[in-house]
């Protein structure tokens, strides 16, 4: 089984949406001129950027993600702030905002709806039947990020055309629907959701080349690959210089709720390992009590108390031009 996009791919690889920076225009172009396909990240933009990326791309076959919004969870926010203030000084920022609760996301799905592009994804949940609907009858293909056996039936049950697969090795946060972090590896994943769903599975975690994306191919475990951390230090993509240094000099990844209330795997630095233990499930709340204070970070270099998305082979980063590292995936892959 395939769809419309996996089908016109002369390399099974999509560059991963990266929301908060490292993905650009720039990226997801040069992935899919290279016979892969360029994601956006819809997340955390204003409608103004939102719509400038997507429409910067036209000529092109490119997908956008969205988040779904969140529930409240009626975590305590208010308590874990006040176990932030010391860092908060220390930053001489006070504690963030919250703009908004729902990252415009009904804004950006209906202006999606009226300016189709070739595919969406979600994560942190499914489009449900009448959404997936409305996209599909504007010529845009659905897919759904799962990280478990029953959000691929949930997915399926929507209508969406492919799964993207997360196991717990990929950087950034977990995908799932609510806000758990199911530990169960890839390659034993992508075998669950192979036996809930008939969907096209899209495999992502961990993946760094190639050589990782083959054996999934070759026996039917995976149809098509979604790369993040590879793409981190190239040269198209928006990640600042602190994170694309610490991507190799920093040995370890854990998966943390500390930056911004939903489980996310990042490079381990002091905030982390502070406060790993003591945040509460509350996205996107603790991301922007937070976010004064990692912009403020990022700006001075200071790795200790940015929010730095990783996956498990990040120690394999490379700094490259986009088209080169293809390139070699696309030989290494016999394409
Ligand atoms: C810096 C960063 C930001 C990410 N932002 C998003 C995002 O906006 N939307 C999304 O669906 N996934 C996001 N992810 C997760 C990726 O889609 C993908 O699951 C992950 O990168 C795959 O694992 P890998 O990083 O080991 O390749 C992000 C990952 C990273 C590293």
């Amino acid at each position: 089984m395939t769809t419309r996009t996996l089908s016109q791919l002369s390399v099974p690889i999509i560059s991963a949406p990266m929301a908060g920076g490292p993905s650009t225009p720039e990226l997801a172009a040069a992935v899919t001129r290279a016979g892969g396909l360029g994601m956006l990240a819809g997340a955390l933009l204003d409608m103004e950027t939102f719509a400038d990326q997507i429409d910067s791309l036209r000529e092109l076959t490119f997908g956008v993600n969205l988040f779904l919004p969140d529930d409240p969870t009626g975590a305590d926010v208010d308590a874990y702030a006040h176990t932030l203030a010391p860092w908060f000084r220390k930053f001489d920022v006070s504690p963030g905002d919250m703009p908004r609760r729902d990252d415009r996301y009904w804004e950006k799905f209906a202006w999606l709806v009226e300016h189709p592009v070739p595919l969406v994804t979600s994560t942190f949940g499914t489009f449900d039947a009448a959404e997936t609907e409305a996209l599909h009858q504007v010529g845009t293909e659905v897919w759904c990020t799962v990280t478990s056996g029953a959000e691929a039936m949930e997915a399926d049950a929507a209508g969406v055309d492919a799964l993207i697969v997360q196991g717990p090795e990929a950087g950034g946060h977990r995908g799932s629907f609510d806000g758990s972090a199911p530990e169960v590896s890839l390659i034993d994943l992508l075998a669950d959701v192979r036996s809930a769903s008939d969907l096209p599975r899209i495999a992502a975690g961990g993946l760094m080349d190639g050589h990782d994306i083959a054996p999934l191919l070759a026996g039917g475990s995976a149809h098509a690959a979604q790369l993040g951390t590879a793409f981190l230090d190239t040269h198209e993509a928006g990640t600042r210089p602190v994170h694309r240094e610490q991507l190799t000099a920093n040995p370890e990844t854990a998966v943390t709720r500390a930056f911004s209330g939903r489980p996310a795997r990042g490079l381990v630095n002091e905030f982390m390992r502070t406060f790993g233990a003591d945040a509460p499930l509350a996205y996107p709340d603790v991301h922007y009590l937070t976010a004064p204070m990692r912009a403020k970070a990022g700006a001075a270099g200071d790795p200790s108390a940015l929010s730095m998305w990783a996956g498990t082979g990040h120690s394999r980063a490379r700094n490259a031009a986009a088209s080169e590292l293809m390139a070699e995936w696309a030989q290494q892959l016999g394409r």
